[in-house]
């Protein structure tokens, strides 16, 4: 089984991805992980030494590589993954189960006012900009993250109560 979860910056891709592949006992691989391995260093480094179109070249190859050499996995996917170089295209392939973590920009906002120093793109906003950036950036977003065959609203639920709907949508 082929499970990719899709969502902006601070939606818990790693968070619930973790959980559901203890659930449903496959393994659980997060993109930017993978890249970082690869590389030998941070997607902030990446970011900052080589360029945010480096990375989005190397995140599409390790993306298509990843999805054709592995059969049953979770996988997360960095938050801009699903809007470059067609990678929208892998969340409508017919055996894999994709799915949209959904958050409001309220609750995405809170979760990386607290991050936001790990995060290249958004490290050097103040409160106002970080919202009014997020907003922005989630308008362009949505029409690739509804690509994704499924969308879990995750506003106001528990990770428990989300991994059990996507649990149950995969039944
Ligand atoms: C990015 C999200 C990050 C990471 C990179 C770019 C984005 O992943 O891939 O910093 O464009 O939204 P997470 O969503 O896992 O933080």
């Amino acid at each position: 089984m082929k499970i990719v979860l899709v969502g902006y910056m601070g939606s818990g891709k790693s968070t619930i991805g973790k959980m559901l592949s203890e659930n449903v006992g496959i393994p659980f691989y997060d993109l930017d992980e993978i890249i970082e391995k690869q590389e030998g260093m941070s997607i902030k480094k990446i970011f900052i030494e080589k360029g945010e179109v480096y990375f989005r070249k190397l995140e599409h190859s390790v993306l298509n590589v990843f999805i054709n050499t592995n059969e049953d996995f979770v996988l997360s996917l960095g938050g801009g993954t699903p809007c470059y170089a067609n990678n929208h295209e892998v969340l409508k392939m017919s055996d894999v189960a994709s799915f949209y973590l959904k958050n409001s920009v309220d609750t995405l906002c809170e979760r990386l006012e607290n991050e936001k120093m790990s995060r290249p793109l958004i490290a050097n906003f103040n409160k106002e900009e970080l919202k009014e950036y997020v907003n922005k950036h989630l308008f362009d977003r949505n029409f690739y993250y509804y690509q994704s065959k499924y969308v879990v609203e995750c506003t106001s639920k528990s990770i428990e109560e989300v991994v059990l709907e996507i649990k149950s949508i995969l039944t």
